[in-house]
C-alpha cells in the first residue's frame, strides 16, 4: 500500500506543485485548502505525514498541528511558511512539528524530507512494536524464572545456567536423576541466551534406532543407502547457530559417540555418502541419568567424550534433597490445575503437607507434578487432602515399616564394640530409612545437617 501524505495549504499553486511532486515518488495525495477540513481528513484518513501551512484561512497552523498531534501524536508533521521567526518554530517543534521548511518552497528538497521522515517513521515504529513484543515475552517468558525453587541447591543451580547464557558457545552437560528438570534447563539455557532466535532442537538419543541416529543428526546424499531418495539435511544443519539437546547422552553407541566427537572437536562433518564438508555452529547440551563414570569404566562411554562434553556441568538436584521447594512446586502447580481444570484448591490440608514432605519423590518434580494433576482433577472442594495424593506408600520415608524391615535393624554385637560403631550403625540405619534425606535424619539424630556431614565422612557412608 502507498504512503498517504497531507498537504495542507490555501494557495492552490503550492498544492499543485507538491501533489505532483508526491505522487512522482509514488505516495498517495491528500489535500486541505484550510485547518477545518485538515483535521477532517487527518481523522478519516491517518496519512502516514502532513505538509501542514502555518498561516491558513480559517484556524492558525499551530492549533491545526496541536490537534493532529492529539489524534495521533506519532503523525510526522512538516511545517511550512514564508516567514518562520524563531518563537514560532521553537513552539511548534515543541508540539511535536517534526520540521519547519520556508517558503518559497525547494521540492526537490521537500521530496527528500519526506522520503527521510517516512522511512526513518517507519524504522522507528517497527522498533518501538519489536521492544514492545520482546518487552513482553521477557515478562510472561524469562525462560529461567520458569525454573522455580528456593532451595541452596537450585539457586547455586541457576548461577551456573547464568554464567552459561553468558557465553556463547560452551559446551554443557546436564545431569540428574528422571524428573528433575534436565529439559527445563537446556531450553531456559537456549532461550535465556544469544542464540534464542535460532532453532533448539531436541534430540533423544533413546527413541531414534541406532542405524538412523546417524542420517538424523548430519543427513545424506541421495542414494547414500537404499531409502535416501533425495538428499537430506541433518538436524546439525538445521540446529545451525541453535543449540542441539542430545538427551539420553548415555545411551549413545560408542561408534555414534566417536562421530559426536569429530563435530564437537572439527565443528564440520559430511553428510552420509557425501564429500563436503560442512561447518556448522552449533552448542550442545547434553543430559543424562546415567552414571557416565561408570559407564566409562564399563567401556560404554567413551571418556575423550565425556571431557568433551563437561566443559560445564549442570546438576538438577533431586526432590527428595530440597523440602522447601516441594511446597512451592506444589502451590505452583495446584495454581496451574486449578486454571487448567476450573477448580478453586486454595488451602493444603497438614497432614497432605506432611505427606509431601515425607515421600521421598523417586520421579522428583514429574512425579509432583503427576500426583498434583490427579489430586486437582479428583479434589471438589477448596482443600487437597492427603487422601488426593496417589503417592505410594513403599516410598514413604517417615513411616516406612516394610523398609524397615529391609535394613539390617540388629544392633551390632561383640565384645569388641566401641561407641563409634554404635554410631556409625545408627547413622548408616536411619539414612538408609529415610532414603538418604538428609534433613529427616538429622532431625530425627538430633544433630544439625553439618555435623551429619562430618560423620557421614568420617565413618565412610558416602554414597558413591
Ligand atoms: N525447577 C522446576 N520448576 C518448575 N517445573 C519443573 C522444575 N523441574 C522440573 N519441572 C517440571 O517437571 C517436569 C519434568 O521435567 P523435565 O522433563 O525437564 O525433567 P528431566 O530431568 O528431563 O526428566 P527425564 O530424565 O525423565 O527426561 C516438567 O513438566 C518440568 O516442567
Ligand atoms: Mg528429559
Amino acid at each position: 500500500m502507498p504512503q498517504t501524505v497531507l498537504i495542507v495549504d490555501d494557495e492552490s499553486s503550492i498544492v499543485f506543485s507538491l501533489s505532483e511532486a508526491m505522487r512522482d515518488v509514488g505516495y498517495k495525495v491528500i489535500t486541505a485548502t484550510n485547518g477545518e477540513e485538515a483535521i477532517r481528513e487527518v481523522k478519516e484518513s491517518s496519512p502516514d505525514i502532513v505538509l501542514l501551512d502555518l498561516k491558513l484561512p480559517d484556524i492558525d497552523g499551530l492549533k491545526v498541528l496541536k490537534q493532529i498531534k492529539d489524534w495521533d501524536h506519532n503523525t510526522p508533521v512538516i511545517m511550512m511558511s514564508a516567514y518562520v521567526d524563531i518563537p514560532t518554530a521553537v513552539n511548534a517543534t515543541k508540539m511535536g512539528a517534526h520540521s519547519f521548511v520556508e517558503k518559497p518552497l525547494n521540492v526537490e528538497k521537500i521530496k527528500m524530507d519526506v522520503q527521510n521522515t517516512i522511512e526513518n517513521y517507519d524504522v522507528r515504529k517497527e522498533l518501538e512494536q519489536l521492544k514492545e513484543i520482546e518487552r513482553f515475552r521477557q515478562k510472561i517468558n524469562n525462560p529461567l524464572e520458569q525454573i522455580l525453587g528456593n532451595s541452596p541447591a537450585i539457586k547455586k543451580m541457576k548461577k551456573t545456567i547464568n554464567k552459561i547464557v553468558e557465553s556463547r558457545a560452551t559446551t554443557v552437560l546436564i545431569r540428574g536423576e528422571s524428573g528433575t528438570g534436565k529439559e527445563l534447563v537446556a531450553r531456559a539455557i537456549h532461550y535465556a541466551g544469544v542464540r534464542k532466535e535460532k532453532p533448539f532442537i531436541d534430540v533423544n538419543c533413546t527413541s531414534i534406532p541406532d542405524e538412523l541416529l546417524e542420517s538424523e543428526l548430519f543427513g545424506h546424499e541421495r542414494g547414500a543407502f537404499t531409502d535416501a531418495k533425495k538428499e537430506k539435511k541433518g538436524l546439525f544443519e538445521l540446529s545451525n547457530g541453535g543449540t542441539m539437546f542430545l538427551d539420553e547422552i548415555g545411551d549413545m553407541k560408542m561408534a555414534m559417540q566417536a562421530k559426536l566427537l569429530r563435530v564437537l572437536q572439527e565443528k564440520n562433518f559430511k553428510r552420509v555418502g557425501g564429500t563436503k564438508q560442512i561447518n556448522v555452529d552449533v552448542r550442545i547440551v547434553a543430559a543424562t541419568n546415567k552414571d557416565l563414570e561408570q559407564a566409562i569404566g564399563e567401556g560404554l562411554f567413551r571418556e575423550d567424550l565425556y571431557y568433551r562434553l563437561n566443559v560445564v556441568q549442570v546438576t538438577c538436584p533431586p526432590l527428595r534433597e530440597r523440602h522447601d521447594d516441594v511446597l512451592l512446586l506444589t502451590r505452583h502447580f495446584i495454581d496451574e490445575f486449578n486454571r487448567d481444570f476450573k477448580k478453586s484448591v486454595t488451602k493444603i490440608h497438614p497432614d497432605a503437607e506432611k505427606l509431601l514432605l515425607s515421600y521421598s519423590w523417586p520421579g522428583n518434580v514429574r512425579e509432583l507434578r503427576n500426583v498434583l494433576e490427579r489430586a486437582i482433577l479428583l479434589e471438589s472442594e477448596d482443600v487437597l487432602l492427603p487422601q488426593d495424593l496417589s503417592i505410594s506408600p513403599s516410598h514413604q520415608v517417615t513411616q516406612l515399616p516394610q523398609q524397615t524391615e529391609q535394613v539390617e535393624d540388629v544392633i551390632p554385637a561383640g565384645d569388641e564394640l566401641t561407641l563409634d560403631d554404635m554410631e556409625k550403625w545408627l547413622i548408616e540405619r536411619t539414612l538408609a530409612n529415610c532414603a538418604w534425606n538428609k534433613n529427616l535424619v538429622a532431625k530425627k539424630l538430633g544433630i544439625n545437617r553439618t555435623t551429619l556431614y562430618t560423620k557421614i565422612k568420617k565413618y565412610n557412608l558416602e554414597r558413591d
